[in-house]
Protein backbone atom coordinates (compact mmCIF):
# COMPACT_ATOMS: atom_id res chain seq x y z
CA UNK A 1 0.00 0.00 0.00
CA UNK A 2 2.91 2.06 0.68
CA UNK A 3 6.25 2.00 -1.45
CA UNK A 4 8.93 4.44 -1.31
CA UNK A 5 11.88 3.73 -4.38
CA UNK A 6 15.09 5.66 -3.93
CA UNK A 7 14.07 8.73 -2.08
CA UNK A 8 16.73 11.05 -1.56
CA UNK A 9 15.08 14.82 0.46
CA UNK A 10 17.64 17.24 1.32
CA UNK A 11 16.36 20.57 2.46
CA UNK A 12 17.35 24.49 1.05
CA UNK A 13 17.85 26.78 4.12
CA UNK A 14 17.30 30.02 2.42
CA UNK A 15 18.28 31.97 5.21
CA UNK A 16 21.50 30.73 5.76
CA UNK A 17 22.93 31.43 2.08
CA UNK A 18 21.32 28.55 0.49
CA UNK A 19 23.17 26.01 2.55
CA UNK A 20 21.64 22.41 1.45
CA UNK A 21 20.93 20.25 4.17
CA UNK A 22 20.58 16.58 3.15
CA UNK A 23 18.33 14.34 5.30
CA UNK A 24 17.94 11.23 3.30
CA UNK A 25 19.34 9.46 0.36
CA UNK A 26 18.67 6.23 -0.99
CA UNK A 27 15.40 5.53 1.35
CA UNK A 28 13.49 1.98 0.57
CA UNK A 29 10.07 1.36 2.15
CA UNK A 30 7.63 -0.53 1.50
CA UNK A 31 4.71 -1.59 4.10
CA UNK A 32 1.46 -3.90 3.43
CA UNK A 33 -2.39 -4.23 4.25
CA UNK A 34 -2.37 -5.20 8.13
CA UNK A 35 1.42 -3.95 8.75
CA UNK A 36 3.02 -1.50 10.71
CA UNK A 37 6.58 -0.60 10.27
CA UNK A 38 8.08 1.52 12.62
CA UNK A 39 10.75 4.04 12.47
CA UNK A 40 13.68 3.62 14.78
CA UNK A 41 16.60 6.41 15.43
CA UNK A 42 17.78 9.37 17.23
CA UNK A 43 16.10 12.68 16.60
CA UNK A 44 16.76 14.44 13.31
CA UNK A 45 17.08 11.24 10.99
CA UNK A 46 14.35 12.38 8.96
CA UNK A 47 11.96 10.33 10.69
CA UNK A 48 9.02 13.15 10.51
CA UNK A 49 10.62 13.92 6.92
CA UNK A 50 9.31 10.80 5.94
CA UNK A 51 5.66 10.72 7.01
CA UNK A 52 5.27 14.42 5.62
CA UNK A 53 6.15 13.39 2.70
CA UNK A 54 3.72 10.48 2.54
CA UNK A 55 1.17 13.34 3.50
CA UNK A 56 2.26 15.41 0.73
CA UNK A 57 3.46 18.11 2.96
CA UNK A 58 7.24 17.75 1.69
CA UNK A 59 8.10 16.93 -1.55
CA UNK A 60 11.06 14.40 -2.02
CA UNK A 61 14.07 15.48 -4.34
CA UNK A 62 14.15 12.34 -6.30
CA UNK A 63 12.43 8.80 -6.31
CA UNK A 64 9.38 7.39 -6.27
CA UNK A 65 6.46 7.67 -2.92
CA UNK A 66 3.73 5.03 -4.24
CA UNK A 67 0.78 4.96 -2.11
CA UNK A 68 -2.22 2.59 -3.24
CA UNK A 69 -5.19 2.62 -1.04
CA UNK A 70 -6.86 -0.03 -2.67
CA UNK A 71 -6.34 -2.29 -5.88
CA UNK A 72 -7.65 0.59 -8.23
CA UNK A 73 -5.31 3.28 -7.35
CA UNK A 74 -2.11 4.40 -7.33
CA UNK A 75 -0.75 7.42 -6.84
CA UNK A 76 2.92 8.66 -7.40
CA UNK A 77 3.19 11.54 -4.76
CA UNK A 78 6.10 13.05 -6.16
CA UNK A 79 4.42 13.87 -9.04
CA UNK A 80 0.70 14.09 -7.89
CA UNK A 81 -1.63 17.06 -8.47
CA UNK A 82 -2.30 18.65 -5.10
CA UNK A 83 -6.27 17.79 -6.04
CA UNK A 84 -4.62 14.29 -6.34
CA UNK A 85 -3.23 14.46 -2.72
CA UNK A 86 -5.86 16.47 -1.26
CA UNK A 87 -8.69 13.72 -2.33
CA UNK A 88 -6.24 11.17 -0.85
CA UNK A 89 -5.91 12.60 2.39
CA UNK A 90 -9.04 12.47 2.33
CA UNK A 91 -10.47 9.21 1.59
CA UNK A 92 -7.48 7.32 2.24
CA UNK A 93 -4.79 8.71 4.50
CA UNK A 94 -4.56 10.03 8.11
CA UNK A 95 -2.13 11.86 9.80
CA UNK A 96 -1.80 11.68 13.76
CA UNK A 97 0.73 14.62 14.57
CA UNK A 98 2.45 15.16 17.45
CA UNK A 99 0.72 18.69 18.09
CA UNK A 100 -2.67 19.45 17.59
CA UNK A 101 -3.51 22.39 14.94
CA UNK A 102 -7.43 23.43 15.40
CA UNK A 103 -8.79 26.84 14.00
CA UNK A 104 -9.04 28.66 17.10
CA UNK A 105 -12.38 28.81 18.86
CA UNK A 106 -14.03 25.53 17.52
CA UNK A 107 -14.90 23.20 20.73
CA UNK A 108 -13.65 19.97 20.69
CA UNK A 109 -16.46 18.15 20.05
CA UNK A 110 -16.97 20.54 16.64
CA UNK A 111 -13.33 19.59 15.51
CA UNK A 112 -13.93 15.88 15.72
CA UNK A 113 -17.83 16.18 13.93
CA UNK A 114 -15.98 18.12 11.33
CA UNK A 115 -13.74 15.67 10.02
CA UNK A 116 -16.97 13.21 9.17
CA UNK A 117 -18.79 16.34 8.15
CA UNK A 118 -18.61 19.49 7.01
CA UNK A 119 -22.64 19.57 6.87
CA UNK A 120 -23.55 21.59 9.79
CA UNK A 121 -27.15 20.96 10.19
CA UNK A 122 -28.50 20.08 13.29
CA UNK A 123 -31.94 18.71 11.60
CA UNK A 124 -29.68 16.14 9.15
CA UNK A 125 -29.31 12.72 10.04
CA UNK A 126 -25.89 12.77 8.84
CA UNK A 127 -24.87 15.74 11.35
CA UNK A 128 -26.37 13.79 14.14
CA UNK A 129 -24.83 9.98 13.38
CA UNK A 130 -21.71 12.24 13.01
CA UNK A 131 -22.71 14.01 16.54
CA UNK A 132 -22.99 10.44 18.21
CA UNK A 133 -19.81 9.15 16.68
CA UNK A 134 -17.69 11.33 17.84
CA UNK A 135 -19.16 11.81 21.01
CA UNK A 136 -18.64 7.72 21.44
CA UNK A 137 -14.77 8.63 20.18
CA UNK A 138 -14.45 11.07 22.68
CA UNK A 139 -16.14 8.86 25.67
CA UNK A 140 -13.57 5.49 24.62
CA UNK A 141 -10.29 8.49 24.62
CA UNK A 142 -11.37 9.64 28.23
CA UNK A 143 -11.92 13.28 27.19
CA UNK A 144 -14.14 14.43 30.19
CA UNK A 145 -17.65 15.68 29.04
CA UNK A 146 -16.75 19.18 30.50
CA UNK A 147 -14.66 19.54 28.08
CA UNK A 148 -16.42 18.85 24.68
CA UNK A 149 -18.06 22.29 23.94
CA UNK A 150 -14.60 24.01 24.53
CA UNK A 151 -12.08 25.04 22.58
CA UNK A 152 -8.59 23.08 23.06
CA UNK A 153 -6.35 25.84 23.13
CA UNK A 154 -6.55 25.71 27.03
CA UNK A 155 -6.03 21.49 27.06
CA UNK A 156 -3.57 19.37 28.61
CA UNK A 157 -0.38 18.27 26.18
CA UNK A 158 -2.07 14.73 26.53
CA UNK A 159 -5.77 15.94 26.13
CA UNK A 160 -4.79 18.10 22.99
CA UNK A 161 -3.07 15.16 21.99
CA UNK A 162 -6.45 12.80 22.41
CA UNK A 163 -8.31 15.28 20.45
CA UNK A 164 -6.24 15.01 17.45
CA UNK A 165 -6.25 11.11 17.45
CA UNK A 166 -10.18 11.52 17.67
CA UNK A 167 -10.50 13.83 15.08
CA UNK A 168 -7.98 11.75 12.47
CA UNK A 169 -9.11 8.08 13.80
CA UNK A 170 -12.82 8.52 13.91
CA UNK A 171 -12.58 8.42 9.64
CA UNK A 172 -11.68 4.55 8.63
CA UNK A 173 -8.83 4.53 6.72
CA UNK A 174 -6.46 2.67 5.23
CA UNK A 175 -3.25 3.97 5.66
CA UNK A 176 -2.82 5.48 9.21
CA UNK A 177 0.83 7.79 10.30
CA UNK A 178 1.69 8.68 13.21
CA UNK A 179 3.99 10.64 14.21
CA UNK A 180 4.44 10.03 18.18
CA UNK A 181 0.79 10.14 19.08
CA UNK A 182 1.19 8.40 22.12
CA UNK A 183 4.17 11.33 24.14
CA UNK A 184 1.83 13.20 25.86
CA UNK A 185 -0.72 10.31 27.38
CA UNK A 186 -0.15 8.32 30.41
CA UNK A 187 -0.22 4.82 30.65
CA UNK A 188 -3.96 4.35 30.72
CA UNK A 189 -4.75 6.61 27.51
CA UNK A 190 -1.42 4.72 25.92
CA UNK A 191 -2.81 1.59 25.88
CA UNK A 192 -6.64 2.90 24.64
CA UNK A 193 -4.99 4.71 22.00
CA UNK A 194 -2.84 1.15 21.08
CA UNK A 195 -5.89 -0.38 21.03
CA UNK A 196 -7.47 1.77 18.03
CA UNK A 197 -4.35 1.52 16.35
CA UNK A 198 -4.37 -2.43 16.74
CA UNK A 199 -7.65 -2.91 15.79
CA UNK A 200 -7.23 -0.69 12.59
CA UNK A 201 -4.48 -3.08 11.49
CA UNK A 202 -6.60 -5.81 12.58
CA UNK A 203 -8.90 -4.23 9.73
CA UNK A 204 -6.64 -4.21 7.02
CA UNK A 205 -5.16 -1.10 7.78
CA UNK A 206 -0.98 -0.44 6.94
CA UNK A 207 0.75 2.12 9.30
CA UNK A 208 3.60 3.81 9.53
CA UNK A 209 5.02 4.91 13.28
CA UNK A 210 7.61 6.61 15.12
CA UNK A 211 7.32 5.90 19.38
CA UNK A 212 9.28 7.69 21.92
CA UNK A 213 8.31 4.67 23.72
CA UNK A 214 9.63 1.08 22.92
CA UNK A 215 6.56 -0.78 24.56
CA UNK A 216 4.44 0.94 22.36
CA UNK A 217 6.69 1.07 19.62
CA UNK A 218 7.18 -3.37 20.31
CA UNK A 219 3.60 -4.33 20.45
CA UNK A 220 2.81 -2.41 17.12
CA UNK A 221 5.68 -3.07 15.08
CA UNK A 222 5.88 -6.20 11.95
CA UNK A 223 8.57 -4.93 10.82
CA UNK A 224 11.24 -2.15 11.65
CA UNK A 225 13.57 0.42 9.95
CA UNK A 226 16.71 1.54 11.31
CA UNK A 227 16.83 5.70 9.94
CA UNK A 228 20.60 6.08 10.51
CA UNK A 229 21.59 4.19 7.21
CA UNK A 230 19.84 6.83 5.13
CA UNK A 231 21.93 9.75 6.22
CA UNK A 232 24.45 10.98 3.69
CA UNK A 233 28.12 9.82 4.40
CA UNK A 234 27.20 7.03 6.62
N1 LIG B 1 10.99 22.30 6.70
C1 LIG B 1 12.27 22.10 7.01
N2 LIG B 1 13.22 22.99 6.62
C2 LIG B 1 14.51 22.79 6.92
N3 LIG B 1 14.97 21.73 7.59
C3 LIG B 1 14.10 20.82 7.98
C4 LIG B 1 12.69 20.95 7.71
N4 LIG B 1 12.06 19.86 8.24
C5 LIG B 1 13.01 19.11 8.79
N5 LIG B 1 14.23 19.66 8.66
C6 LIG B 1 15.51 19.10 9.13
O1 LIG B 1 15.61 17.76 8.72
C7 LIG B 1 16.21 16.97 9.73
C8 LIG B 1 15.32 15.81 10.06
O2 LIG B 1 14.18 16.29 10.75
P1 LIG B 1 13.00 15.34 11.22
O3 LIG B 1 12.45 14.62 10.05
O4 LIG B 1 12.06 16.19 11.99
O5 LIG B 1 13.77 14.32 12.17
P2 LIG B 1 13.21 13.29 13.25
O6 LIG B 1 11.74 13.22 13.13
O7 LIG B 1 13.91 12.00 12.95
O8 LIG B 1 13.65 13.84 14.57
C9 LIG B 1 16.51 17.89 10.89
O9 LIG B 1 17.86 18.28 10.83
C10 LIG B 1 15.59 19.07 10.64
O10 LIG B 1 16.13 20.24 11.17
MG1 LIG C 1 10.24 13.75 14.46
Amino acid sequence: MIELIDVDKSFTIHSQNGVMLNVLQGLNLSVDKGECLVLDGPSGMGKSTVLKMIYGNYLANKGQILISPNANLKVDLTTALPRTILDLREKHMAYVSQFLRVVPRVSALDIVIESLTKEKNTTTSVWQDAQEQSKDILSKLNIPMSLWSLPPATFSGGEQQRINIARNLIKEKPILLLDEPTASLDKTNSRIVLELFLKAMDKGAAIIGIFHDQETASVLATKRLDMNQFRKNS
